[in-house]
C-alpha cells in the first residue's frame, strides 16, 4: 500500500516510517518541510498529488499546558487541520488513521473508560483533539480513532527520557500518584497501526500497553530496569500544579481490540525494557 504519514520528526511518526519500510509498504512521510497542517491549501495540494491509500495522522500539536495559552493554535491544527486533512482523504478515497488521547475523556471514577463512554474533555488540548474526532467521525467512514496515553518513544522527549535525566543529579524524587493510566510505546502502537490500516476493521480503538499504573510507580520501574539509585516519593497532583488540568482516570479499556481481533500490545513493563535497550543501542 502507498501510506502518507504526517508528523514523521515526533515520537510516533518515526516509528510508524520504520514499521511501513519493514513491511513492504511505500511511505510517503510529511513533516514541515512538505507543509505545515495550518496551511490548509499546501497540505491538500500535497496529499492529492500523492494520492495515498491511506493517511496515518501522527502530527499533532501536543504542548498539553503551553495549549492553556494558545487556545485557538491549538484548535487549529488538532481540530483544524485534522478536518482538512480528513476531507481530503474523503475526496480521494484513502483510509484515515487518526490518533487521539485519554484526555478526551473526563478522568472521573476508577472504571476503564469504554470507547464509546461519555466525553468531558477538561483542558484545551483534550478538547481540541476531541474536535479531532468529531471531524473525523462526521466526514469519513473509511476511519480509525485510535486513543492512547503516556507517549514514549525513541524520537522525542518524553517521561523516561526526562526521569533518567533527572537521576543523574538525584537520588530523590517526589512523583504524582493519583493519575492513574497506562504508558504507550511507540514501536509497538506503530505495528497495531500498520496491522489496521492493512484491514478494513475500521472503528474507534484504545491501544495503550497493557496494564495500569501511576506516574510514581512508572518512575520506580523505570530507576529499577535502569539501576539507578533513586527513592520515588508517591505525592497528589496538588503538589505539582500545572496550567492544564490532567485526568486522574486515564485507565482504558481493550475491549474494541478484542472485537475486532487485533491483539493487544504487551504490558507497559515489557515495553519500557525494550525502550531502555533501544536507547543504550
Ligand atoms: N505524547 C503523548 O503523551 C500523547 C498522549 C496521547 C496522545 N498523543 C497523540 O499521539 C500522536 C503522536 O504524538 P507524539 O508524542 O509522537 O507527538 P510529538 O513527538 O510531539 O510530535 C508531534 C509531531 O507533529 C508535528 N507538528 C506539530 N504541529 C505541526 C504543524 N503545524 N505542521 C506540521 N507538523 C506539525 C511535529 O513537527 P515538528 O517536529 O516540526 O514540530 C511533530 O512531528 C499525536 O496525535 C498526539 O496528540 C500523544
Amino acid at each position: 500500500m502507498k501510506i502518507l504519514v504526517t508528523g514523521i520528526t515526533g515520537q510516533l511518526g518515526h516509528d510508524v516510517m520504520k514499521v511501513l519500510a519493514a513491511r513492504g509498504h511505500e511511505a510517503i512521510g510529511a513533516s514541515r518541510k512538505e507543509f505545515s497542517l495550518t496551511d490548509f491549501d499546501a497540505a491538500r495540494a500535497f496529499v492529492e498529488n500523492a494520492k495515498p491509500d491511506a493517511i496515518i495522522h501522527c502530527a499533532a500539536y501536543t504542548a498539553v499546558d503551553k495549549a492553556e495559552d494558545e487556545k485557538d493554535q491549538c484548535m487549529i491544527v488538532n481540530g483544524g487541520a485534522t478536518r482538512n486533512l480528513a476531507a481530503v482523504a474523503r475526496d480521494i478515497g484513502a483510509k484515515f488513521v487518526y490518533i487521539s488521547t485519554d484526555y478526551v475523556f473526563p478522568g472521573i471514577g476508577e472504571e476503564a473508560y469504554d470507547v464509546d463512554a461519555p466525553k468531558g474533555p477538561t483542558n484545551a488540548y483534550g478538547l481540541s483533539k476531541l474536535a479531532g474526532e468529531e471531524a473525523v467521525q462526521e466526514l469519513l467512514e473509511k476511519y480509525f480513532i485510535v486513543r492512547i496515553s503516556w507517549v514514549f518513544g525513541i524520537n522525542g522527549k518524553n517521561f523516561i527520557k526526562t526521569m533518567l535525566k533527572l537521576a543523574e543529579t538525584h537520588d530523590k524524587l517526589t512523583v504524582v500518584d493519583d493519575q492513574i493510566g497506562s504508558p504507550t510505546y511507540t514501536a509497538d502502537l506503530a505495528e497495531l497501526l500498520v496491522d489496521m490500516v492493512e484491514t478494513d476493521k475500521y472503528g474507534v480503538y484504545h491501544a495503550t500497553n497493557e496494564g495500569f499504573c501511576s506516574w510514581a510507580d512508572f518512575a520506580k520501574e523505570i530507576f529499577r530496569q535502569a539501576g539507578k539509585n533513586v527513592t520515588v516519593t508517591p505525592v497528589p497532583s496538588s503538589a505539582y500544579p500545572t496550567k492544564a488540568t490532567r485526568p486522574k482516570n486515564s485507565r482504558m479499556s481493550k475491549a474494541s481490540l478484542d472485537r475486532a481481533g487485533f491483539h493487544h500490545l504487551p504490558t507497559w513493563q515489557d515495553a519500557l525494557s525494550r525502550y531502555l535497550r533501544e536507547l543504550e543501542a
